[in-house]
Protein backbone atom coordinates (compact mmCIF):
# COMPACT_ATOMS: atom_id res chain seq x y z
CA UNK A 1 0.00 0.00 0.00
CA UNK A 2 2.71 2.65 0.90
CA UNK A 3 4.17 2.32 -2.71
CA UNK A 4 0.92 4.85 -3.32
CA UNK A 5 2.06 8.49 -2.14
CA UNK A 6 -1.43 10.09 -1.25
CA UNK A 7 -2.42 13.85 -1.14
CA UNK A 8 -4.65 14.95 1.10
CA UNK A 9 -8.18 16.96 0.72
CA UNK A 10 -10.27 18.14 3.86
CA UNK A 11 -13.78 19.57 2.26
CA UNK A 12 -17.40 20.41 3.79
CA UNK A 13 -18.40 18.22 1.03
CA UNK A 14 -17.51 16.54 -2.13
CA UNK A 15 -19.50 15.68 -5.18
CA UNK A 16 -18.64 12.85 -7.43
CA UNK A 17 -19.64 13.41 -11.00
CA UNK A 18 -20.67 16.88 -12.82
CA UNK A 19 -23.48 16.13 -15.21
CA UNK A 20 -26.93 18.31 -14.26
CA UNK A 21 -27.08 16.81 -10.78
CA UNK A 22 -23.84 17.24 -9.65
CA UNK A 23 -23.35 20.18 -10.66
CA UNK A 24 -26.68 21.89 -9.32
CA UNK A 25 -26.08 20.08 -5.96
CA UNK A 26 -22.28 21.47 -5.90
CA UNK A 27 -23.37 24.76 -6.99
CA UNK A 28 -25.95 24.90 -3.92
CA UNK A 29 -23.72 23.90 -1.38
CA UNK A 30 -21.31 26.37 -2.56
CA UNK A 31 -23.63 29.10 -2.26
CA UNK A 32 -24.72 27.81 1.67
CA UNK A 33 -21.02 28.27 2.55
CA UNK A 34 -19.76 24.64 2.56
CA UNK A 35 -16.87 24.55 1.24
CA UNK A 36 -17.27 22.33 -1.96
CA UNK A 37 -14.71 19.98 -4.04
CA UNK A 38 -16.59 18.49 -7.49
CA UNK A 39 -14.46 15.51 -8.35
CA UNK A 40 -15.22 14.73 -12.53
CA UNK A 41 -13.68 11.88 -14.62
CA UNK A 42 -14.70 14.27 -17.78
CA UNK A 43 -14.84 17.63 -18.45
CA UNK A 44 -18.49 18.49 -17.00
CA UNK A 45 -19.74 20.24 -19.90
CA UNK A 46 -18.83 16.81 -21.64
CA UNK A 47 -20.89 14.71 -19.13
CA UNK A 48 -23.86 12.78 -20.63
CA UNK A 49 -26.70 15.52 -19.75
CA UNK A 50 -25.24 17.32 -22.46
CA UNK A 51 -27.17 14.78 -24.71
CA UNK A 52 -30.68 15.40 -23.02
CA UNK A 53 -32.99 16.74 -25.64
CA UNK A 54 -36.50 17.37 -25.44
CA UNK A 55 -36.71 19.26 -22.24
CA UNK A 56 -38.01 19.27 -18.32
CA UNK A 57 -40.90 18.58 -17.41
CA UNK A 58 -43.00 21.29 -14.75
CA UNK A 59 -46.76 22.06 -15.25
CA UNK A 60 -45.96 25.74 -16.07
CA UNK A 61 -49.38 26.01 -18.17
CA UNK A 62 -47.58 28.65 -20.54
CA UNK A 63 -49.29 26.56 -23.59
CA UNK A 64 -52.96 24.80 -22.11
CA UNK A 65 -53.99 24.12 -18.80
CA UNK A 66 -51.93 22.44 -16.39
CA UNK A 67 -51.16 21.32 -12.63
CA UNK A 68 -48.33 19.78 -10.98
CA UNK A 69 -51.35 17.34 -9.37
CA UNK A 70 -51.97 16.30 -13.17
CA UNK A 71 -47.66 15.89 -13.64
CA UNK A 72 -48.02 13.32 -10.37
CA UNK A 73 -50.84 11.70 -11.12
CA UNK A 74 -49.15 10.88 -14.94
CA UNK A 75 -45.59 10.14 -13.13
CA UNK A 76 -47.31 7.69 -10.77
CA UNK A 77 -49.28 6.07 -13.45
CA UNK A 78 -46.15 6.05 -15.53
CA UNK A 79 -44.11 4.82 -12.78
CA UNK A 80 -46.80 1.75 -13.06
CA UNK A 81 -46.86 1.72 -9.15
CA UNK A 82 -43.87 1.78 -8.00
CA UNK A 83 -42.80 4.85 -7.60
CA UNK A 84 -42.65 6.48 -4.12
CA UNK A 85 -45.40 8.74 -3.89
CA UNK A 86 -44.08 11.21 -0.90
CA UNK A 87 -40.92 11.68 -3.53
CA UNK A 88 -43.34 11.62 -6.78
CA UNK A 89 -45.19 14.48 -4.89
CA UNK A 90 -41.83 16.45 -4.25
CA UNK A 91 -40.52 16.66 -7.54
CA UNK A 92 -44.05 17.91 -9.52
CA UNK A 93 -44.40 20.81 -7.30
CA UNK A 94 -40.61 21.89 -6.70
CA UNK A 95 -40.75 21.44 -10.75
CA UNK A 96 -42.46 24.59 -11.41
CA UNK A 97 -40.22 26.78 -9.25
CA UNK A 98 -37.02 24.68 -9.96
CA UNK A 99 -37.63 25.54 -13.77
CA UNK A 100 -38.28 29.25 -13.28
CA UNK A 101 -34.47 29.05 -11.11
CA UNK A 102 -33.16 27.82 -14.57
CA UNK A 103 -34.54 30.25 -16.39
CA UNK A 104 -32.82 33.01 -14.29
CA UNK A 105 -30.21 31.31 -13.64
CA UNK A 106 -29.89 31.78 -17.93
CA UNK A 107 -31.10 28.81 -19.61
CA UNK A 108 -31.33 29.89 -22.85
CA UNK A 109 -35.15 28.20 -23.72
CA UNK A 110 -37.53 28.27 -26.53
CA UNK A 111 -39.74 30.84 -26.34
CA UNK A 112 -43.89 31.39 -27.17
CA UNK A 113 -44.91 34.14 -28.77
CA UNK A 114 -45.80 35.59 -25.92
CA UNK A 115 -42.22 35.28 -24.64
CA UNK A 116 -43.21 32.36 -22.16
CA UNK A 117 -41.24 29.28 -22.19
CA UNK A 118 -41.55 26.82 -24.74
CA UNK A 119 -43.32 23.59 -23.90
CA UNK A 120 -43.91 20.59 -25.73
CA UNK A 121 -45.73 17.95 -25.90
CA UNK A 122 -44.21 14.41 -24.21
CA UNK A 123 -45.19 10.82 -24.06
CA UNK A 124 -47.10 9.96 -20.56
CA UNK A 125 -47.64 13.76 -20.09
CA UNK A 126 -51.37 14.22 -20.53
CA UNK A 127 -54.00 16.96 -18.81
CA UNK A 128 -56.79 15.51 -16.61
CA UNK A 129 -55.46 13.02 -15.16
CA UNK A 130 -54.73 11.07 -18.48
CA UNK A 131 -57.34 12.29 -20.97
CA UNK A 132 -55.37 13.64 -23.49
CA UNK A 133 -51.70 14.82 -23.97
CA UNK A 134 -50.52 18.14 -22.44
CA UNK A 135 -47.46 20.50 -23.47
CA UNK A 136 -45.70 19.99 -20.13
CA UNK A 137 -41.95 19.88 -21.98
CA UNK A 138 -40.14 23.14 -21.39
CA UNK A 139 -37.49 23.01 -24.17
CA UNK A 140 -34.40 24.97 -25.72
CA UNK A 141 -35.29 23.30 -29.13
CA UNK A 142 -34.03 19.70 -28.97
CA UNK A 143 -31.01 20.92 -27.09
CA UNK A 144 -32.73 21.11 -23.47
CA UNK A 145 -29.59 18.90 -21.22
CA UNK A 146 -27.02 21.03 -23.08
CA UNK A 147 -28.50 24.29 -22.32
CA UNK A 148 -28.86 23.47 -18.71
CA UNK A 149 -25.56 21.85 -18.13
CA UNK A 150 -23.57 24.62 -19.41
CA UNK A 151 -25.86 27.17 -17.50
CA UNK A 152 -25.19 25.06 -14.18
CA UNK A 153 -21.55 25.11 -14.75
CA UNK A 154 -21.52 29.18 -15.33
CA UNK A 155 -23.00 29.02 -11.84
CA UNK A 156 -20.88 26.42 -9.86
CA UNK A 157 -17.92 28.63 -11.33
CA UNK A 158 -19.64 32.21 -10.19
CA UNK A 159 -20.28 30.34 -6.77
CA UNK A 160 -16.78 29.29 -6.55
CA UNK A 161 -17.17 25.86 -6.43
CA UNK A 162 -13.37 24.16 -6.48
CA UNK A 163 -13.50 21.55 -9.67
CA UNK A 164 -11.13 18.31 -9.81
CA UNK A 165 -11.17 17.13 -13.50
CA UNK A 166 -10.50 14.34 -15.22
CA UNK A 167 -9.49 12.91 -11.69
CA UNK A 168 -11.26 8.82 -11.71
CA UNK A 169 -13.19 7.87 -8.27
CA UNK A 170 -11.98 4.84 -7.09
CA UNK A 171 -13.70 3.61 -3.86
CA UNK A 172 -15.81 5.72 -1.21
CA UNK A 173 -13.96 5.73 2.30
CA UNK A 174 -16.30 4.11 5.01
CA UNK A 175 -15.55 4.11 8.93
CA UNK A 176 -18.07 1.37 10.01
CA UNK A 177 -21.39 2.66 8.62
CA UNK A 178 -20.40 6.08 8.20
CA UNK A 179 -18.95 7.71 4.92
CA UNK A 180 -16.01 9.71 5.57
CA UNK A 181 -14.72 10.57 2.12
CA UNK A 182 -13.87 9.43 -1.32
CA UNK A 183 -10.34 7.76 -2.67
CA UNK A 184 -9.34 9.26 -6.12
CA UNK A 185 -7.00 8.90 -9.26
CA UNK A 186 -5.99 12.27 -11.00
CA UNK A 187 -5.83 10.83 -14.58
CA UNK A 188 -3.64 13.43 -15.35
CA UNK A 189 -0.40 12.94 -13.74
CA UNK A 190 -1.09 9.48 -12.12
CA UNK A 191 -1.73 10.85 -8.42
CA UNK A 192 -3.67 9.32 -5.94
CA UNK A 193 -5.53 11.77 -3.73
CA UNK A 194 -7.99 11.05 0.02
CA UNK A 195 -10.91 13.55 -0.39
CA UNK A 196 -12.31 13.47 3.31
CA UNK A 197 -15.26 15.03 3.58
CA UNK A 198 -18.07 15.20 5.85
CA UNK A 199 -20.91 14.88 2.88
CA UNK A 200 -19.84 12.72 -0.62
CA UNK A 201 -22.48 12.77 -2.89
CA UNK A 202 -22.25 10.43 -5.46
CA UNK A 203 -23.91 12.13 -8.53
CA UNK A 204 -21.94 9.91 -11.31
CA UNK A 205 -24.89 8.96 -13.56
CA UNK A 206 -26.57 5.80 -14.91
CA UNK A 207 -25.16 2.78 -16.47
CA UNK A 208 -26.40 1.68 -20.10
CA UNK A 209 -22.89 0.68 -21.35
CA UNK A 210 -23.87 -2.70 -19.36
CA UNK A 211 -25.73 -3.20 -23.11
CA UNK A 212 -24.31 -3.16 -26.58
CA UNK A 213 -27.09 -0.55 -27.52
CA UNK A 214 -27.79 2.13 -25.74
CA UNK A 215 -27.95 6.26 -26.32
CA UNK A 216 -25.80 6.48 -23.19
CA UNK A 217 -21.80 7.97 -23.15
CA UNK A 218 -19.13 5.99 -23.11
CA UNK A 219 -18.64 7.27 -19.66
CA UNK A 220 -21.78 6.05 -18.00
CA UNK A 221 -20.60 3.11 -16.36
CA UNK A 222 -22.15 2.97 -13.09
CA UNK A 223 -19.35 4.00 -10.94
CA UNK A 224 -21.36 5.25 -8.08
CA UNK A 225 -23.83 2.46 -7.81
CA UNK A 226 -20.73 -0.09 -7.67
CA UNK A 227 -18.81 1.92 -5.11
CA UNK A 228 -21.83 1.55 -3.06
CA UNK A 229 -22.25 -1.90 -3.75
CA UNK A 230 -18.74 -2.74 -2.90
CA UNK A 231 -19.06 -0.33 0.23
CA UNK A 232 -21.09 -3.26 1.33
CA UNK A 233 -25.05 -1.66 0.53
CA UNK A 234 -27.66 -2.24 -1.16
CA UNK A 235 -29.01 -1.00 -4.96
CA UNK A 236 -32.59 -1.07 -5.71
CA UNK A 237 -34.64 -2.03 -8.15
CA UNK A 238 -31.93 -2.67 -10.83
CA UNK A 239 -34.47 -4.73 -13.19
CA UNK A 240 -35.68 -1.88 -14.43
CA UNK A 241 -34.11 -0.50 -17.55
CA UNK A 242 -35.67 1.95 -19.64
CA UNK A 243 -35.47 1.47 -23.40
CA UNK A 244 -36.32 4.70 -25.56
CA UNK A 245 -38.63 3.80 -28.92
CA UNK A 246 -36.40 5.77 -31.26
CA UNK A 247 -32.95 5.13 -31.24
CA UNK A 248 -31.33 5.51 -34.59
CA UNK A 249 -31.34 2.15 -36.02
CA UNK A 250 -27.68 0.60 -36.30
CA UNK A 251 -26.12 3.29 -34.73
CA UNK A 252 -28.35 3.80 -31.16
CA UNK A 253 -28.35 7.30 -30.79
CA UNK A 254 -31.30 9.39 -29.52
CA UNK A 255 -33.83 10.78 -31.90
CA UNK A 256 -36.09 12.50 -29.12
CA UNK A 257 -39.61 11.91 -28.07
CA UNK A 258 -39.62 15.35 -28.71
CA UNK A 259 -39.88 14.51 -32.65
CA UNK A 260 -42.90 12.53 -31.40
CA UNK A 261 -44.31 15.50 -29.45
CA UNK A 262 -44.26 18.33 -32.32
CA UNK A 263 -46.51 15.73 -34.13
CA UNK A 264 -43.94 12.33 -35.42
CA UNK A 265 -45.49 9.34 -35.95
CA UNK A 266 -44.08 5.81 -36.16
CA UNK A 267 -44.86 3.29 -38.87
CA UNK A 268 -44.55 -0.18 -39.68
CA UNK A 269 -44.11 -1.96 -43.05
CA UNK A 270 -47.24 -1.67 -44.24
CA UNK A 271 -47.58 1.98 -43.39
CA UNK A 272 -49.54 1.52 -40.78
CA UNK A 273 -49.84 4.06 -37.89
CA UNK A 274 -49.97 1.02 -35.30
CA UNK A 275 -49.36 2.67 -32.04
CA UNK A 276 -53.53 3.57 -32.50
CA UNK A 277 -53.95 -0.15 -31.98
CA UNK A 278 -51.72 -0.43 -29.00
CA UNK A 279 -52.88 3.29 -27.04
CA UNK A 280 -55.86 4.62 -28.65
CA UNK A 281 -55.98 7.86 -26.22
CA UNK A 282 -52.04 8.65 -26.40
CA UNK A 283 -50.93 6.78 -29.32
CA UNK A 284 -47.28 7.66 -30.50
CA UNK A 285 -47.02 9.69 -27.55
CA UNK A 286 -47.86 6.42 -24.73
CA UNK A 287 -45.24 6.17 -21.99
CA UNK A 288 -41.93 4.66 -23.34
CA UNK A 289 -42.39 1.03 -22.19
CA UNK A 290 -45.60 0.87 -23.67
CA UNK A 291 -44.17 2.45 -27.30
CA UNK A 292 -40.85 -0.27 -27.25
CA UNK A 293 -43.13 -3.09 -26.50
CA UNK A 294 -45.53 -2.27 -29.87
CA UNK A 295 -42.32 -1.63 -31.79
CA UNK A 296 -40.86 -4.88 -30.68
CA UNK A 297 -44.32 -6.82 -31.43
CA UNK A 298 -44.58 -5.06 -34.99
CA UNK A 299 -41.48 -5.82 -35.57
CA UNK A 300 -41.63 -9.43 -34.55
CA UNK A 301 -44.83 -10.24 -35.83
CA UNK A 302 -42.88 -9.45 -39.46
CA UNK A 303 -44.22 -5.91 -40.22
CA UNK A 304 -40.96 -4.34 -39.44
CA UNK A 305 -39.35 -1.65 -42.10
CA UNK A 306 -36.27 -2.00 -44.77
CA UNK A 307 -35.15 -4.80 -46.34
CA UNK A 308 -34.45 -7.08 -43.00
CA UNK A 309 -37.46 -6.40 -41.47
CA UNK A 310 -35.69 -5.15 -38.88
CA UNK A 311 -37.12 -1.54 -37.57
CA UNK A 312 -39.90 0.86 -37.54
CA UNK A 313 -39.77 4.22 -39.53
CA UNK A 314 -40.10 7.45 -37.57
CA UNK A 315 -42.02 10.06 -40.15
CA UNK A 316 -41.09 14.00 -39.40
CA UNK A 317 -41.42 15.19 -43.28
CA UNK A 318 -44.81 15.81 -42.70
CA UNK A 319 -43.43 18.57 -40.23
CA UNK A 320 -41.51 20.78 -43.04
CA UNK A 321 -38.36 22.07 -42.51
CA UNK A 322 -39.20 25.28 -40.90
CA UNK A 323 -40.22 23.60 -37.68
CA UNK A 324 -37.43 20.91 -37.83
CA UNK A 325 -34.46 23.67 -38.50
CA UNK A 326 -36.39 25.49 -36.20
CA UNK A 327 -37.35 22.93 -32.94
CA UNK A 328 -35.10 19.58 -33.94
CA UNK A 329 -32.34 20.97 -35.54
CA UNK A 330 -30.12 18.95 -33.29
CA UNK A 331 -31.81 15.18 -34.45
CA UNK A 332 -32.32 16.08 -37.72
CA UNK A 333 -28.24 16.75 -38.38
CA UNK A 334 -27.62 13.60 -36.44
CA UNK A 335 -30.40 11.14 -38.75
CA UNK A 336 -28.43 12.95 -41.37
CA UNK A 337 -25.07 11.92 -40.06
CA UNK A 338 -26.09 8.43 -38.75
CA UNK A 339 -28.34 7.00 -40.94
CA UNK A 340 -28.18 9.14 -44.15
CA UNK A 341 -31.44 10.58 -44.15
CA UNK A 342 -32.93 13.54 -44.76
CA UNK A 343 -35.61 14.43 -42.24
CA UNK A 344 -37.25 16.48 -44.64
CA UNK A 345 -37.81 14.33 -46.81
CA UNK A 346 -37.71 11.08 -45.63
CA UNK A 347 -38.44 8.49 -42.77
CA UNK A 348 -36.25 8.26 -40.17
CA UNK A 349 -35.40 4.24 -39.09
CA UNK A 350 -35.48 3.53 -35.39
CA UNK A 351 -35.49 0.76 -32.83
CA UNK A 352 -36.08 0.73 -29.00
CA UNK A 353 -32.40 1.43 -27.23
CA UNK A 354 -31.43 0.99 -23.39
CA UNK A 355 -31.73 4.96 -22.13
CA UNK A 356 -32.25 4.90 -18.42
CA UNK A 357 -31.81 3.16 -15.33
CA UNK A 358 -34.82 3.55 -13.01
CA UNK A 359 -32.83 1.61 -10.12
CA UNK A 360 -29.79 2.61 -8.16
CA UNK A 361 -28.84 3.81 -4.98
CA UNK A 362 -31.82 3.92 -2.95
CA UNK A 363 -32.73 7.19 -1.43
CA UNK A 364 -34.90 9.42 0.31
CA UNK A 365 -36.50 12.52 -1.37
CA UNK A 366 -33.61 14.68 0.58
CA UNK A 367 -30.90 12.71 -1.12
CA UNK A 368 -30.05 10.73 1.95
CA UNK A 369 -28.77 6.98 0.84
CA UNK A 370 -30.85 4.57 2.86
CA UNK A 371 -29.21 1.46 3.98
CA UNK A 372 -33.04 -0.52 5.15
CA UNK A 373 -33.05 -2.96 7.74
CA UNK A 374 -35.82 -5.00 8.61
CA UNK A 375 -36.63 -3.02 11.49
CA UNK A 376 -36.29 0.20 9.60
CA UNK A 377 -36.73 0.27 5.99
CA UNK A 378 -35.60 4.20 5.71
CA UNK A 379 -32.53 3.86 8.17
CA UNK A 380 -30.27 6.81 6.35
CA UNK A 381 -26.00 6.22 5.81
CA UNK A 382 -24.24 8.81 7.08
CA UNK A 383 -21.91 11.23 5.41
CA UNK A 384 -23.36 10.00 1.90
CA UNK A 385 -25.94 10.91 -0.57
CA UNK A 386 -26.64 10.19 -4.01
CA UNK A 387 -28.82 12.23 -6.57
CA UNK A 388 -29.93 12.03 -10.56
CA UNK A 389 -29.44 9.07 -12.68
CA UNK A 390 -27.17 7.22 -10.10
CA UNK A 391 -30.12 7.44 -7.37
CA UNK A 392 -33.24 5.32 -7.10
CA UNK A 393 -35.05 8.17 -4.81
CA UNK A 394 -37.85 6.64 -6.16
CA UNK A 395 -39.55 8.78 -8.27
CA UNK A 396 -39.64 6.73 -11.93
CA UNK A 397 -40.32 3.73 -10.76
CA UNK A 398 -40.69 0.50 -12.99
CA UNK A 399 -40.74 2.94 -16.09
CA UNK A 400 -39.86 6.74 -16.53
CA UNK A 401 -41.62 9.56 -18.07
CA UNK A 402 -39.66 11.61 -20.60
CA UNK A 403 -38.59 14.68 -19.51
CA UNK A 404 -38.78 13.94 -15.87
CA UNK A 405 -34.69 13.18 -16.04
CA UNK A 406 -33.75 16.75 -16.35
CA UNK A 407 -36.58 17.63 -13.71
CA UNK A 408 -35.27 14.79 -11.25
CA UNK A 409 -31.77 16.22 -11.53
CA UNK A 410 -32.17 19.84 -10.55
CA UNK A 411 -34.85 18.87 -7.88
CA UNK A 412 -33.00 16.63 -6.12
CA UNK A 413 -29.44 17.96 -7.06
CA UNK A 414 -31.27 21.35 -4.95
CA UNK A 415 -32.75 19.29 -2.44
CA UNK A 416 -29.15 17.44 -1.30
CA UNK A 417 -27.67 21.11 -1.59
CA UNK A 418 -30.46 22.05 1.15
CA UNK A 419 -30.26 19.29 3.57
CA UNK A 420 -26.73 19.03 3.45
CA UNK A 421 -26.62 22.88 4.87
CA UNK A 422 -28.85 21.64 7.40
CA UNK A 423 -26.17 18.93 8.24
CA UNK A 424 -22.72 20.11 7.87
CA UNK A 425 -21.57 23.06 9.55
CA UNK A 426 -18.94 25.44 7.06
CA UNK A 427 -15.63 24.51 8.59
CA UNK A 428 -16.37 21.64 10.95
CA UNK A 429 -13.03 19.78 11.91
CA UNK A 430 -12.37 15.94 10.45
CA UNK A 431 -12.14 13.40 13.12
CA UNK A 432 -8.85 11.09 12.51
CA UNK A 433 -9.70 8.01 9.96
CA UNK A 434 -9.12 4.42 11.38
CA UNK A 435 -5.56 3.53 9.72
CA UNK A 436 -6.65 0.71 7.09
CA UNK A 437 -9.95 3.09 6.04
CA UNK A 438 -8.48 3.62 2.59
CA UNK A 439 -6.70 0.11 2.26
CA UNK A 440 -9.50 -1.31 -0.08
CA UNK A 441 -9.97 1.32 -2.35
CA UNK A 442 -5.85 1.13 -3.27
CA UNK A 443 -5.99 -2.94 -3.12
CA UNK A 444 -8.32 -2.78 -5.61
CA UNK A 445 -6.66 0.06 -8.02
CA UNK A 446 -3.15 -1.98 -7.57
CA UNK A 447 -4.59 -5.38 -8.12
CA UNK A 448 -6.21 -4.18 -11.54
CA UNK A 449 -3.27 -2.27 -12.21
CA UNK A 450 -0.75 -5.24 -12.39
CA UNK A 451 -3.10 -7.78 -13.58
CA UNK A 452 -1.68 -10.96 -16.09
CA UNK A 453 -4.79 -12.72 -16.68
CA UNK A 454 -5.14 -13.74 -20.48
CA UNK A 455 -8.18 -11.73 -21.50
CA UNK A 456 -8.65 -8.22 -22.53
CA UNK A 457 -11.07 -5.87 -20.46
CA UNK A 458 -12.66 -5.22 -24.42
CA UNK A 459 -13.26 -8.98 -24.72
CA UNK A 460 -14.50 -8.79 -21.28
CA UNK A 461 -16.90 -6.11 -21.83
CA UNK A 462 -18.27 -7.26 -24.91
CA UNK A 463 -19.57 -10.04 -23.88
CA UNK A 464 -21.09 -9.12 -20.72
CA UNK A 465 -22.84 -6.15 -23.23
CA UNK A 466 -23.91 -8.90 -25.83
CA UNK A 467 -25.87 -11.24 -22.58
CA UNK A 468 -27.66 -7.68 -21.48
CA UNK A 469 -28.82 -7.22 -24.77
CA UNK A 470 -29.93 -10.86 -25.59
CA UNK A 471 -31.54 -11.79 -22.09
CA UNK A 472 -32.57 -8.73 -20.29
CA UNK A 473 -33.98 -7.29 -23.08
CA UNK A 474 -37.92 -5.34 -23.96
CA UNK A 475 -38.89 -8.66 -23.34
CA UNK A 476 -37.99 -11.48 -20.75
CA UNK A 477 -38.66 -14.93 -20.33
CA UNK A 478 -37.83 -17.53 -17.48
CA UNK A 479 -35.83 -19.33 -20.02
CA UNK A 480 -33.71 -15.84 -20.70
CA UNK A 481 -33.49 -14.51 -17.56
CA UNK A 482 -32.05 -17.94 -16.54
CA UNK A 483 -30.01 -18.16 -19.02
CA UNK A 484 -29.01 -14.61 -18.81
CA UNK A 485 -28.14 -15.00 -14.77
CA UNK A 486 -25.94 -17.91 -15.62
CA UNK A 487 -23.96 -16.08 -18.40
CA UNK A 488 -23.83 -13.06 -16.83
CA UNK A 489 -22.25 -14.73 -13.53
CA UNK A 490 -19.79 -16.86 -16.23
CA UNK A 491 -18.55 -13.75 -17.65
CA UNK A 492 -18.23 -11.95 -14.27
CA UNK A 493 -16.19 -14.99 -13.35
CA UNK A 494 -13.70 -13.75 -15.99
CA UNK A 495 -12.92 -10.78 -14.32
CA UNK A 496 -10.37 -12.65 -12.34
CA UNK A 497 -8.52 -13.73 -15.08
CA UNK A 498 -8.07 -10.01 -16.71
CA UNK A 499 -4.95 -8.39 -18.66
CA UNK A 500 -3.86 -4.90 -18.54
CA UNK A 501 -1.30 -4.03 -20.92
CA UNK A 502 -0.14 -0.73 -19.56
CA UNK A 503 1.30 -0.65 -16.19
CA UNK A 504 1.56 3.09 -15.70
CA UNK A 505 -0.14 5.60 -13.63
CA UNK A 506 -0.71 8.46 -16.34
CA UNK A 507 -3.74 8.55 -18.80
CA UNK A 508 -3.82 4.63 -18.34
CA UNK A 509 -6.91 4.14 -20.41
CA UNK A 510 -6.78 0.13 -19.62
CA UNK A 511 -7.04 0.83 -16.00
CA UNK A 512 -9.69 3.51 -16.30
CA UNK A 513 -11.69 1.17 -18.56
CA UNK A 514 -10.94 -2.39 -16.65
CA UNK A 515 -12.34 -0.01 -13.18
CA UNK A 516 -15.79 1.06 -15.13
CA UNK A 517 -15.51 -2.74 -16.26
CA UNK A 518 -15.82 -3.72 -12.72
CA UNK A 519 -18.20 -1.43 -12.11
CA UNK A 520 -20.84 -2.07 -15.00
CA UNK A 521 -20.65 -5.80 -14.05
CA UNK A 522 -22.17 -5.00 -10.49
CA UNK A 523 -24.65 -3.47 -12.42
CA UNK A 524 -25.22 -6.20 -15.06
CA UNK A 525 -25.64 -8.90 -12.12
CA UNK A 526 -27.97 -6.94 -9.89
CA UNK A 527 -30.29 -6.10 -12.96
CA UNK A 528 -30.05 -9.79 -14.24
CA UNK A 529 -30.65 -11.35 -10.84
CA UNK A 530 -33.09 -8.61 -9.74
CA UNK A 531 -34.84 -9.47 -13.42
CA UNK A 532 -34.58 -13.30 -12.69
CA UNK A 533 -36.67 -12.86 -9.63
CA UNK A 534 -39.35 -10.64 -10.29
CA UNK A 535 -42.36 -13.17 -11.15
CA UNK A 536 -44.85 -10.14 -13.03
CA UNK A 537 -44.64 -7.29 -15.83
CA UNK A 538 -44.50 -3.92 -14.39
CA UNK A 539 -43.42 -0.72 -16.54
CA UNK A 540 -39.96 -1.54 -18.07
CA UNK A 541 -39.52 -4.77 -16.93
CA UNK A 542 -41.91 -7.27 -19.15
CA UNK A 543 -42.38 -10.50 -18.66
CA UNK A 544 -44.06 -13.24 -21.22
CA UNK A 545 -44.18 -15.57 -18.49
CA UNK A 546 -45.83 -13.28 -16.04
CA UNK A 547 -47.58 -11.53 -18.24
CA UNK A 548 -49.62 -8.96 -15.34
CA UNK A 549 -48.89 -6.89 -12.74
CA UNK A 550 -49.09 -8.38 -9.37
CA UNK A 551 -49.41 -5.80 -6.53
CA UNK A 552 -50.28 -8.02 -3.81
CA UNK A 553 -46.96 -9.99 -3.99
CA UNK A 554 -44.99 -7.51 -5.43
CA UNK A 555 -45.43 -3.80 -5.22
CA UNK A 556 -42.41 -3.83 -3.59
CA UNK A 557 -38.73 -2.13 -3.97
CA UNK A 558 -36.13 -4.57 -4.94
CA UNK A 559 -33.01 -4.59 -2.72
CA UNK A 560 -29.79 -6.02 -3.99
CA UNK A 561 -26.46 -6.74 -2.59
CA UNK A 562 -23.54 -7.97 -4.56
CA UNK A 563 -20.48 -9.12 -3.10
CA UNK A 564 -17.03 -9.37 -4.14
CA UNK A 565 -17.70 -12.60 -6.26
CA UNK A 566 -20.35 -10.64 -7.87
CA UNK A 567 -23.08 -12.99 -6.26
CA UNK A 568 -26.29 -11.61 -5.42
CA UNK A 569 -28.27 -11.56 -2.32
CA UNK A 570 -31.92 -10.08 -2.59
CA UNK A 571 -34.39 -8.76 -0.46
CA UNK A 572 -37.24 -5.90 -1.14
CA UNK A 573 -38.60 -3.02 0.88
CA UNK A 574 -42.11 -1.53 0.99
CA UNK A 575 -43.18 1.10 -1.71
CA UNK A 576 -44.23 4.30 -0.05
CA UNK A 577 -48.03 4.05 0.17
CA UNK A 578 -48.49 7.72 1.30
CA UNK A 579 -47.62 11.36 0.07
CA UNK A 580 -46.05 14.17 2.08
CA UNK A 581 -48.43 16.58 2.61
CA UNK A 582 -52.51 16.66 2.98
CA UNK A 583 -52.34 18.69 -0.28
CA UNK A 584 -52.91 15.63 -2.21
CA UNK A 585 -54.22 12.08 -1.86
CA UNK A 586 -52.20 8.33 -2.42
CA UNK A 587 -53.11 7.84 -6.27
CA UNK A 588 -54.28 4.01 -5.60
CA UNK A 589 -52.92 1.22 -8.50
CA UNK A 590 -55.47 0.47 -11.32
CA UNK A 591 -54.73 -0.52 -14.69
CA UNK A 592 -52.61 1.57 -16.87
CA UNK A 593 -54.30 2.63 -19.92
CA UNK A 594 -52.87 4.87 -22.36
O1 LIG B 1 -36.47 11.82 -25.90
C1 LIG B 1 -35.82 12.61 -25.23
O2 LIG B 1 -35.62 13.78 -25.56
C2 LIG B 1 -35.30 12.13 -23.94
C3 LIG B 1 -35.68 12.74 -22.85
C4 LIG B 1 -35.58 12.04 -21.56
O3 LIG B 1 -35.08 10.91 -21.53
O4 LIG B 1 -36.06 12.57 -20.57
Amino acid sequence: MSAYQIIEHEYDVVVVGAGGAGLRATFGMAQAGLRTACVTKVFPTRSHTVAAQGGVAAALANMADDSWQWHMYDTVKGADWLGDQDAIEYMCREAIPAVYELEHFGVPFSRTKEGKIYQRPFGGHMRDYGKAPVPRACAAADRTGHAILHTLYQQSLKHDAEFFIEYFAIDLIMDGDTCRGVMVWNLADGTLHRFRAHMVVLATGGYGRSYFSCTSAHTCTGDGNAMVARAGLPLQDMEFVQFHPTGIYTAGCLITEGARGEGGYLTNSEGERFMERYAPTAKDLASRDVVSRAMTIEIREGRGCGPKKDHIDLHLEHLGGDVLHKLLPGITETAKIFSGVDATKEAIPVLPTVHYNMGGIPTNYLGEVLNPTKKDSEAVVPGLMAIGEAACVSVHGANRLGCNSLLDIVVFGRAAAIRTAELVKPGEAHKPLPASADDPAIARFDRLRNANGSRRVSEIRLDMQLAMQKDAAVFRTAESLKAGVKSVTAIADTLKDIKLADRSMIWNSDLAEAMELENLMVCSVTTIVGAEARHESRGAHAREDFSTRDDAEWMKHTLAWCNDKYRVKLDYRPVHTYTLTKDVEYIEPKARVY
